[in-house]
């Protein structure tokens, strides 16, 4: 008797003690994994998926940034005011036929193609993954909607020094596919893309903190004779060196002349879009675009903060369960990052004069050549 209410004592004490200590109670999965939230237990199997078929074991390259890519085109298709998509609601997949037609999502197609086989085979069940309700023709009933946005939590997580992405599990059907002009083009003004984030409830800072992507990232499409060029030095890594070479002086292009959207870039080999020259040059975004030089752990914030609410726009919070615990924690990047061989402070297009421009050294060797992915 003495020794039961012994134990319920020291049960009761523990109980207070998580409470107030803010310690979080872990639920064992079948499979082994811990989280917070039984529900979420169905989604380690998944991941193992992903990362096995679509990341090709874990890696950051082609098929990790189509998915974050294809998660921003995804949410993006909405507005405050209505009338411009459901945003972060998955019908880049389960409209698929409509919104890769529009010019902004060239390559969308290839992307769905590659990730349709593989989000199939997760078979999962559930409100968040299958709905009969939904006018959807059979072959895509199963189709889990807010697999684009699990996709590029995990994908981004392979590349080294990028943030532990969040990931929030049961989003509704889409009711229909995002009209088309909501995605930003390289072609566009910095006033025509800040106008379109602010519309779907992003500011400046966070245009400049989602732009982060970019440093895991490479183009098809602005120039196809250069395939797979990427947008920094760096492509295998989540830092911060692709803010500054889009500010190092434009001399060359990769392919054969300039082609819509593309700018002069400092480096052979490197793609340097229009769009995210003038957002580095903008008063409105110079500075928070400084800001993230050799700044790790600022980027990084900033990231995963802008993207936590880039991947639930226009969805209700209150009623998805934040299985943020799923995505795998990504390998550190610390930094420092360095002017590539040849560039130095000289050849930087300085925007912003509020705050002195980090001090970097340059590495060793020849002036660079990137290679494309
Ligand atoms: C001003 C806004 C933006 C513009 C104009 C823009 C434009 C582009 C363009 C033209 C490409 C090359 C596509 C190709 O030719 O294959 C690209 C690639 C990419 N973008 Fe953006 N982007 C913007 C914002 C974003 C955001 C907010 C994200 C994610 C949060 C993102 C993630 C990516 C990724 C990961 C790639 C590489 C895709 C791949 O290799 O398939 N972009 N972007």
């Amino acid at each position: 008797m003495a020794i039961a209410r012994l134990a319920s004592i020291v049960l009761l004490s523990l109980a207070a003690y998580q409470a107030t200590a803010g310690v979080t109670r872990q639920v064992k999965c079948p499979s082994g994994h811990f989280t917070t939230n039984e529900k979420c237990c169905q989604l380690f199997p998944v991941v193992d998926l992903l990362q096995h078929e679509l990341f090709h074991g874990s890696k950051c390259e082609k098929g990790a940034h189509h998915a974050l890519r294809l998660s921003f085109h995804d949410a993006i298709g909405f507005s405050l005011n209505g009338g411009k998509g459901g945003g972060a609601d998955g019908s880049i997949l389960i409209f698929h036929d409509v919104e890769e037609k529009y010019h902004a999502n060239g390559g969308v197609a290839e992307i769905v193609r590659q990730q349709m086989p593989v989000f199939k085979k997760t078979n999962l069940t559930g409100g968040d993954l299958y709905d009969p309700s939904t006018k959807i023709s059979s072959t895509f009933v199963k189709l889990p909607r807010s697999s684009v946005h699990l996709a590029a939590a995990v994908g981004t997580s392979n590349c080294p020094g990028s943030p532990r992405l969040e990931f929030w599990l049961g989003r509704p059907a889409p009711a229909a596919a995002a009209p088309d002009k909501t995605i930003p083009e390289p072609t566009d003004s910095v006033t025509d893309i800040l106008n379109r984030f602010a519309e779907a409830g992003l500011s400046p800072r966070e245009a400049v903190a989602l732009l982060a992507s970019h440093t895991m990232a490479d183009q098809d499409r602005v120039d196809p004779t250069v395939e797979g060029t990427p947008f920094d030095s760096t492509v295998e890594r989540f830092d911060s060196q692709f803010f500054l070479e889009v500010l190092l002086n434009g001399t060359m292009y990769p392919g054969h002349g300039s082609h819509e959207g593309e700018a002069l870039s400092a480096i052979k080999g490197e793609m340097r879009l229009k769009s995210d020259f003038l957002m580095s040059q903008d008063p409105r975004t110079a500075c928070f675009w400084q800001a993230m030089i050799n700044n790790q752990k600022y980027m990084m914030a900033e990231f995963k903060a802008a993207m936590a609410r880039m991947q639930v726009l226009g969805q209700d919070v209150s009623t998805l369960t934040d299985c943020s615990d799923v995505v795998p924690v990504p390998r550190v990047f610390n930094g420092p990052i360095k002017y590539p061989p040849s560039f130095s402070e000289k050849d930087i297009v300085i925007a912003c004069a509020e705050t002195p421009f980090p001090s970097l050294s340059t590495q060793p060797g020849p002036p660079p050549t990137v290679s494309p992915v």
